[in-house]
């Protein structure tokens, strides 16, 4: 079968060759789909740029998720049949024609839904799923802010954030991105390139202070959400974009930047800082995954979530969706097509 591969870290028309390599086999627990899409995640960037400690040693087939048919099964998967079609959480593998992955990371899609907002589900709605709802509880009037709002977790974290009638502050780094915020019913779009966000959503919260902040850049970004937050807010950590293009000082100021949090302190203030990390959720509680999982997709079912693409490739032009991405002007999802 074909896959594309990292074969060295760098710039994407240099990282990727597409190659014929063996077709995966399951193990009793696991699943093979025939993989229709993939879709792209910031820590596939990540991966590609050598800056992700979990990806695996090059050459690597990276990728967290697949749409597809059920190919094979293995020995003890009895709740799923061969050739329904499906959206999956792979741990890597998901760049190519087949994709092995845990059984409890599949969940069955209806036959209509798009390939490309399927592929959202897995990781990035799966992941702001876990954030907004298992681990911080939204409720109705509760004032958050998104950062990186416009981007793949970023718009499933608005609309699930909407769907509990949230007030929103979403931070982007265009105004074309506070156009497309605007349209998906963020109340306070903010360009950070322009605005210091600290201080508009300060002129609004005042005392009362944020309720949620979820944070995927990481660094001083930490410091400042915990100083926006009021009495029982939370700060969601889930990714550290801001270690993207630095050096190793660069790295260890970022390092630095989140800053060091006594429990004392949390404690008499009511605040938190909850880190999440999916990788050691599929490992260590992959019942979670699958519950995340089947929520997104019913909820989407039902209307409530939907899914924004922001570009589709041919698996050919792997390295031009990697190069969109990397950008930084993508809104929502970036699908490629392995099969049309
Ligand atoms: N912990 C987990 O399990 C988990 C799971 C999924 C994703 N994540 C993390 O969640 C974040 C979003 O992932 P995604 O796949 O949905 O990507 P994405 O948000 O679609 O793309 C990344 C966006 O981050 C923003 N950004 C802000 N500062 C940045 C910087 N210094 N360098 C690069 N980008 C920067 C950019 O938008 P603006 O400039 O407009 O803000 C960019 O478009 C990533 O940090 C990813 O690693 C974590």
């Amino acid at each position: 079968m074909k896959a594309a591969l990292i074969v060295r870290n760098g710039s994407p028309d240099k990282a990727f060759e597409i190659r014929d390599v063996e077709h995966p086999k399951p193990q009793a627990h696991e699943i093979c789909i025939e993989v229709e899409a993939f879709g792209l995640n910031y820590a596939d960037v990540m991966a590609r740029l050598g800056l992700y400690q979990d990806a695996p040693p090059l050459p690597a087939i990276v990728g967290y998720e697949v749409v597809g048919r059920i190919h094979e099964l293995g020995t003890d998967v009895k709740d799923k049949e061969v050739g329904q079609r499906v959206v999956a959480m792979t741990r890597f593998g998901g760049y190519a024609e087949y994709a092995v992955t845990d059984a409890r990371a599949v969940a069955i899609i209806p036959e209509d839904m798009d390939a490309g907002k399927a592929t959202a589900l897995a990781t990035q709605y799966g992941t702001a799923y876990y954030a907004a709802e298992e681990m911080s509880r939204l409720h109705e009037g509760d004032h958050i802010l998104i950062h990186a709002a416009a981007g793949g977790v970023g718009t499933a974290l608005v609309q699930l954030a909407r769907w509990r009638g949230c007030t929103i502050f979403g931070t982007a780094g265009s105004d074309e991105k506070l156009d497309y915020l605007k349209a998906q019913g963020v109340h306070y779009p903010i360009n950070y390139r322009k605005q210091d966000f600290v201080r508009e959503i300060e002129k609004v919260v005042g005392d009362r202070g944020l309720d949620v902040v979820f944070d995927s850049i990481g660094g001083n970004y930490i410091k400042k959400g915990l100083k926006l937050l009021g009495a029982g807010g939370r700060i969601i950590g889930y990714g550290a974009a801001s270690m993207t293009g630095k050096n190793l000082f660069g790295k260890i100021g970022v390092a630095l930047g989140f800053g060091f949090h006594s429990p004392i302190s949390l404690l008499t203030h009511s605040k938190s800082i909850i880190g999440v990390n999916m990788l050691r959720i599929a490992d260590h509680r992959p019942l979670v995954i699958k519950r995340c999982l089947e929520n997104v997709v019913r909820l989407t079912e039902e209307g409530i979530l939907n899914p924004v693409v922001g570009g589709t490739f041919d698996f050919e032009n792997i390295a031009d969706a990697h190069a969109l991405l990397e950008s930084r002007k993508s809104m929502g999802k970036i699908v490629v097509y392995v099969r049309k």
